[in-house]
Order: structure tokens, then sequence, then C-alpha cells
């Protein structure tokens, strides 16, 4: 059976055209991403053949150990992005302060957020891994950035997407119109529309996935303990368990199959305040967007991901993710139960 052939510039460019006021900077900015994220894709696999695997000596600010590719990722993302007068500032998962572009070059109407490489502990053992992006338009009046400019909630983002380091690699974005898919064809060297306007699973569609890391059950909040065992053992329709580890790979198999994602607080740190692992600006936010536009929801379990006004680039958030219907159930157990 044969398809259109559509590379992301021709996608681009047809969507372009629904914009006649667009300057093109915009897809500029997005057709930069995908040679950043064919670069990637190119080391990511040939990892095992050359010396990028292994861990930096260091850790980042959330105390995890920096990986080469993580900052490999971070290099080539940067390099790709901070030339073209596209952007006031970049901020990144693996920098404390955000990166104002630099001097020698012109800036830009927007600012780019990214975590560089998802799933970084799966590295090693040849796991899907990938990269998260959130774009936002400038809010500040400083030409090279503001942290207001990285601090703003989910919902004012312009575009939001993952590159999939998986089987295949994939790119996969939206602009507030759609969520669309598009596969790295390795003999081309481009990425092709694989999969347009992608959505959630209707609930009769849906094969129920329930994603979560079970190992740490006993510092979960007893609300989201009680959820897991209800809708483990008397769920009417079963759920299938499945988690990789890696946020992107596991979000992505529950936007094509359907279910839930969770990741909540963990009292492991300090019995009183729960401690969150997932980045509301590089992980949370833009993945959120991703599955509103695909008719999916993510919510802390009482609260919009895309409400959410950030305090520091560091705010870190519970996360529930998956279908509409998987998601509000979730936050209409915890408040049956006045969790
Ligand atoms: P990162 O590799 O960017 O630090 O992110 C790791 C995150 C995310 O990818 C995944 O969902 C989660 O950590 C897995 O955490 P656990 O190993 O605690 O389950
Ligand atoms: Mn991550
Ligand atoms: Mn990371």
């Amino acid at each position: 059976m044969s398809r259109e052939f559509i590379t992301l510039s021709h996608h681009f460019l047809e969507q372009q055209r629904n914009y006649p006021n667009a300057t093109g900077k915009f897809t500029d900015l997005l057709l930069q991403i995908g040679v950043a994220a064919k670069r990637v894709s190119y080391q990511v696999n040939k990892a095992g053949l050359m010396d990028i695997l292994g861990s930096l000596g260091y850790e980042n600010v959330y105390g995890e150990s920096v990986q080469k590719l993580d900052m490999f990722s971070h290099n080539i993302y940067f390099d790709a992005l901070d030339h073209m007068g596209l952007l006031c500032a970049i901020a990144s998962e693996e920098q404390e302060e955000f990166i104002p572009i630099p001097e020698k070059y012109p800036t830009g109407p927007y600012v780019f957020l990214f975590d560089p490489l998802d799933g970084s502990s799966n590295i090693d053992a040849n796991v899907s891994i990938g990269t998260i992006f959130s774009i936002h338009r400038k809010i500040s009046q400083v030409p090279r950035g503001a942290e207001e400019d990285c601090l703003q909630p989910g919902r004012k983002q312009v575009c939001a997407g993952y590159i999939l380091y998986g089987s295949s690699t994939m790119l996969v974005y939206t602009a507030g119109k759609g969520v669309h898919g598009f596969t790295l064809d390795p003999g081309v060297g481009e990425f092709v529309l694989s999969h347009p306007n992608m959505q959630f699973p209707s609930p009769e569609k849906s094969k129920n996935i329930l994603s979560i890391n079970m190992g740490n059950y006993n510092q979960w909040d007893s609300g989201t303990q009680k959820y897991i065992d209800s809708i483990s053992r008397f769920s009417q329709k079963p759920y299938t368990y499945r988690y990789v580890g890696s946020l992107v790979a596991d979000f992505h198999r529950t936007l094509l199959y359907g279910g839930i994602f969770l990741y909540p607080g963990s009292h492991q740190k300090d019995a009183k305040n729960p401690y969150y692992k997932l980045r509301l600006l590089y992980e949370a936010a833009p993945l959120a967007f991703i599955a509103e536009q695909a008719r999916g929801k993510a919510s802390t379990g009482k609260e919009n991901i895309l409400n959410i006004f950030p305090d520091s680039l560091q705010y870190r958030v519970p996360l529930a993710i998956g279908t509409k219907y998987d998601v509000e159930a979730y936050e209409a157990y915890l408040a049956s139960i006045g969790s």
C-alpha cells in the first residue's frame, strides 16, 4: 500500500499556509529541532560502539548522576538552536540556570525548555530514551530572556514535543492544533509523517495499561495506594501493567494503547513533606500539553498540570497522565476518600 511521503518540512510548510501572517520563524525552529533530533538519534544508535555510554562522574541539581549522553544531547540541541535568531534563551534540565542566547548571535521571540535525555538510567541497557521540549513566547522585555520567560504555566505553551529514540526514532509534536507523529526513515534521513492527528484510544479500544513504579508502593500517599489496589483487583476491565522507566517511552505507549501513567509523591525523604520526582517545565507540562491535544489529560491528582505556575526552574510535581477518563477516575477516587 503506498502512502503519501510527507516530510517534516513538507508538513510545516502546509501548516504555515493556515497562518498567512506567519513569519516562518516558528517553522525554522521546528525544522532545526528535527536536525538536532537526527544527530542525537545517530549517536544513540551507535552508543555501544563509541565511548559515549556511562556517567560523567558528577551529579546535576537534582542529585542525579549526569550521563555522557545527557550532556551530548544538551549540546547538540543547544548548538542547533542558539544562533538562528529565533530564541531569547534556553533552559535545560541539565543546567541550574537558564542560558541566555550568546551575545554574538541575534535573539528572537521564543524560549526553548528541554529535557535533553529522558530515561538516563536506561541508556547503558539499550532501552528506549527520549528528548522532551517545550516552547513559550517571550514575555519579558529583556532581549536575552529573563526567568519569567521560563516560569510560565503549561497552558501558555505554543508548542511541545518529544523525540523517542526507540526501535525507530519518532518525533511527536503539537503546536495547539492536534498532535502529529513522524518516524525517521533512516535510509532517506527524513522524518516522515506516520501518525497524523494522534489521539488516545476510546474506552472501548483502550488496552488499559497501568504504568507506575511499584517498587515505591510503601512511600506513596495512601490515596494512591488504595487507588492502585482498587484498579488492580476490582476493575471490570483488567489493567495490564507496563513500566519502562523512561517517561517518554511510557507516555508514548500510553498515548497509543490507552491507560494511565503515574508518578505520585513519595515519603522516602521526609515523612511530612512528600518528594516529587518529575520536573514540571521539562517533563510534566510539555507532555500534558500533548496529552490534552490528544484528548487526554494530566493532573497532580488534584490540579490540572497545565494550570500550575512554577516558582523555580526546578519545580517538581506528582504526575498522573493518560486518557481523560482514566485520569479523571483517579482524581475522583482521591476526592471520594478525602485524599
Ligand atoms: P531523567 O532521565 O531525565 O532524569 O528522567 C528520569 C525520569 C523519567 O524518565 C522516568 O519516568 C522516571 O525518572 C523513572 O523514575 P524511577 O526510576 O524512580 O521509576
Ligand atoms: Mn526526564
Ligand atoms: Mn534528563
